[in-house]
């Protein structure tokens, strides 16, 4: 029993060929003979039965060992075939395959993040099968491999492209209203063109960090960013919107703010849009805090949070006004506090004379900047001068700094 063959295909199709190629010889060997016996005895050429044959033991040995061997080599053949199956090649590309209501996430083991699955010709890919909700089923008929994901009890299966293409990925689990949309693509090519691809950075610039994360977390199979009908609300216009929600069965308008949007990620069904069904799984947990804000942050228009022109606007200030003389962005200790991890972190001040703990947020990133001396970090002394810089460039300011994680 050799179980390292050639590809998937080629483990399951030579089983199925032989199992039906027997199922097919009985069938038609079976409704030959019933036919010819019913001619042949047919009760008008034999009125009364004229043989009385009680046993016959050579023809039981037949009728029982020839169907035990059978039965038996066809259990060997589908026995080898599931062999194959379950024994991954040593030299197959890894990549994580994560489903969930409803759509499928391809990571591979540079971290890059893609909603197709892409292989390398030829290469034997190992795909680690987890789900973050329900039962899904990973299904690529093309390569006859078919695997359930089971909410924590991480499965696998492996496949090889053997041409270039494009070849379908189905959900063959019932998961719900979405289960129709998890359909996705193996789109295999040439190992040089895989490489090039896996080497790719992700474009720079907010959208394609959002459209990342969006891709990461699965949002886009149920909301859209163009504004097409999809499962949930699409998030196209979103922001700053008035929402008609139901929650607790009353019915209110709500702003879609920074809030709102986090409510919806962290506890879709306790408001629920008026035209669409609660059927958001709760996101509570499952994307850091950091990932969160970027996300909370994409809904902004470009021009309410300055973009990436104010990220780059805020260092080229941050090193020209000096603030780097005092704080550092790697963490060091300097002559002021460290700006590394600096947003949204706990920090003790004086105020007034008087000790107490805030949060690092844009208020506070802003007051520090604009009036230094008001609140005095703990542990620090009272030096900094006072800043000449307008509204925008303090606002281009903060928005660097919370980069700085
Ligand atoms: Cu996932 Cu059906």
């Amino acid at each position: 029993m050799n179980p390292q063959l050639v590809t998937t295909t080629e483990a399951v199709d030579p089983v199925f060929m032989l199992i039906f190629g027997i199922s097919l010889v009985m069938l038609v060997g079976i409704t030959t003979v019933m036919i010819y016996f019913i001619v042949k005895y047919h009760h008008s050429k034999h009125p009364r039965p004229t043989s009385q044959v009680r046993y016959n033991v050579p023809l039981e040995i037949i009728w029982t060992v020839l169907p035990t061997l059978i039965v038996l080599g066809m259990f060997y053949y589908g026995w080898a075939g599931y062999l194959a199956l379950r024994n991954v090649p040593e030299d197959a590309l890894t990549v994580k395959t994560t489903g969930r209501m409803w759509s499928w996430t391809f990571e591979y083991e540079n971290g890059k993040i893609s909603d197709k699955l892409y292989v390398p010709v030829g290469r034997p890919i190992k795909v680690t099968l987890y789900s973050e909700d329900v039962l899904h089923s990973f299904f690529v008929p093309a390569f006859r491999v078919k695997r359930d994901l089971v909410p924590g009890q991480p499965q696998y299966a492996w496949f090889v492209a053997p041409e270039e293409g494009s070849y379908d990925i189905f959900c063959a689990e019932y998961c719900g209203r979405g289960h129709s949309d998890m359909i996705t693509t193996v789109e295999a090519v040439p190992p040089e063109e895989f490489q090039d691809w896996l080497a790719e950075k992700p474009a720079a610039g907010k959208q394609a960090q959002c459209e990342q994360l969006f891709q990461k977390h699965g949002c886009l199979g149920c909301h859209s960013l163009d504004g097409s009908q999809k499962v949930g609300p699409t998030f196209q216009g979103l922001w700053g919107k008035e929402v008609r929600v139901t929650s607790d069965g009353a019915e209110r308008t709500v702003t879609a703010d920074a809030d709102y949007i986090r409510r919806s990620i962290i506890d879709p069904n306790a408001e629920i849009v008026k035209g669409f069904s609660a059927t958001m799984p709760s996101f509570e947990g499952r994307i850091p805090e950091d990932e969160l804000e970027t996300m909370i942050d994409c809904f902004k228009p470009e021009a309410e949070d300055g973009g990436q022109a104010a990220g780059a606007q805020g260092e080229e200030l941050f090193l020209k006004e000096g603030c780097i003389g005092c704080h550092s962005r790697d963490g060091t200790e300097k002559t002021g506090p460290t700006f590394k991890g600096l947003y949204g972190k706990e920090v003790t001040i004086m105020r007034d004379g008087e000790e107490m703990t805030v949060t690092a947020d844009e208020d506070y990133l802003e007051r520090s900047i604009e009036d230094p001396q008001a609140e005095i970090v703990k542990g620090y002394p009272s030096i900094m001068p006072d800043v000449d810089l307008t509204q925008e460039q303090i606002d281009a300011l903060v928005d660097y700094i919370k980069t700085l994680k």
